[in-house]
């Protein structure tokens, strides 16, 4: 039986490079060669640090120097190292947008945090909340270890922070004294209009940790991701670092192929997202148009479903179960596991044809599943 997957933010396995890796694959084993026999140590292979700095100051319009470049295996690596790193002891608060990556709330509680969320909107986490959290939680003497947020193409919502709301975000985090981790895993996934600048780029304070990941331009497989910070912060978090670095193997690879062919791989691999984004739209707006709202993502893969509150959620979830439709329920999102009336639609792997003919299914389920339609008809 064919199978819709909208499940999780994968790249699209029809145009994975396949032959140009295993190319550079053998380019990049000959080239390490014996290298191999040593601990690739907290930074990384140099040669894929300096492409990743080159594409952070290329898009953000700034130095990176290849110092404050860390390699990770996969950036939730450093998603978790900084709480390691940062967090003093269980019940430390983390604050972070209301809604957010799924991984990074399962790491977070595990590592016995307390997720302290401040709502969002089409522009992602609202400042003015963001203050009165940090307020009321000096005031009660528990300032958080740092602040994790999604400012662009947000997981799971889609939305992009402007300019003038990141200025407005890093002078609140000024006043409190508060560490920032902006978690750009989806970074250059990007369709149309401006690329807003990172918080790292539009500050340069120790106190802005900086994550990327070559996850969404190339593969999860792949597990290479990276931490940029200023130091001395890149040193604190790096202290904590006890896995022997990251694949030189695959690090290696990745430099022999992206060397010289980022921006055109990165060109190729959004105009494919674009339009299955746009593909996506079209089935919703087709068959949920009268009762559901989206978000409209510029990047990412994730578009942000919001339904009527009398869709039975686990009605839903059976109904798109039966035909094989897989998709993110809301609760999976919200830090404290609420079921909002909502579904993450990821559109990274599902073929165009699959999502031309499962998205309109999806919406069926939807409208099958509302309690109130089911007494009307
Ligand atoms: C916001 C966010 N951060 C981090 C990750 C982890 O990605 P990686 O494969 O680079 O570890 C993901 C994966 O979906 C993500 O959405």
């Amino acid at each position: 039986m064919r199978v819709y997957d909208f499940g999780s933010g994968r790249t699209d396995p029809g145009s994975f490079p396949t032959e140009a890796l295993a190319e550079a694959a053998s380019e990049a084993v000959r080239e390490v060669g014996a290298e191999l026999v040593r601990y690739p140590g907290d930074m990384g292979h140099l040669g894929l640090r300096e492409i990743m700095a080159a594409r952070e100051a290329k898009r953000e319009g700034i130095e990176v120097p290849v110092e404050h470049v860390a390699l990770m295996n996969g950036s939730m690596q450093a998603v978790t190292l900084v709480a390691e790193a940062l967090m003093q002891g269980s019940d430390d608060i983390i604050v972070t947008e209301e809604l957010t990556y799924s991984g990074t709330i399962g790491a977070y509680k595990s590592l016995g945090a307390e997720l302290v969320g401040v709502p969002l909107d089409e522009e992602g986490m609202r400042v003015d909340a963001l203050a009165d959290t940090l307020e009321q939680l000096h005031r009660k003497g528990t300032p958080p270890r740092f602040i994790y947020t999604l400012t662009t193409y947000q997981n799971p919502t889609g939305s992009m922070m402007p300019k003038a709301r990141r200025l407005e975000l890093l002078e609140v985090a000024r006043h409190y004294d508060a560490i920032i981790v902006d978690d750009n895993c989806y970074g250059d996934v990007h369709f149309e209009g401006v690329q807003e600048p990172s918080l790292y780029a539009l500050d340069d304070s120790p106190n802005i940790i900086y994550i990327g990941s070559l996850s969404k331009i190339l593969g999860p497989g792949v597990r290479v991701g990276y931490m940029v910070a200023r130091p001395p912060m890149l040193a604190r978090l790096l202290d904590r670092r006890h896995d022997g670095g990251n694949s030189v193997l695959a690090a290696s690879i990745c430099a022999a192929f992206f060397r010289d062919r980022l921006w055109s791989h990165i060109a190729m691999t959004n105009a494919i997202l674009k339009d299955k984004r746009d593909a996506v739209f079209a089935g919703l707006a087709e068959s949920v148009g009268d009762i559901c709202t989206w978000s409209r993502p510029v990047g990412g893969m994730f578009i942000w479903v919001n339904f009527p509150e009398d869709v039975d959620r686990n009605h839903l979830m059976a109904l798109c179960a039966e035909r094989n439709i897989m998709v993110a329920r809301g609760r999976s999102f919200h830090i404290h596991y609420e079921d909002v009336p909502a579904l993450r639609l990821a559109f990274g792997f599902a073929s165009l044809q699959d999502i031309r003919d499962g998205v309109p299914l999806l919406g069926q389920c939807i409208q099958m599943a509302r309690t109130q339609a089911s007494v009307l008809a």
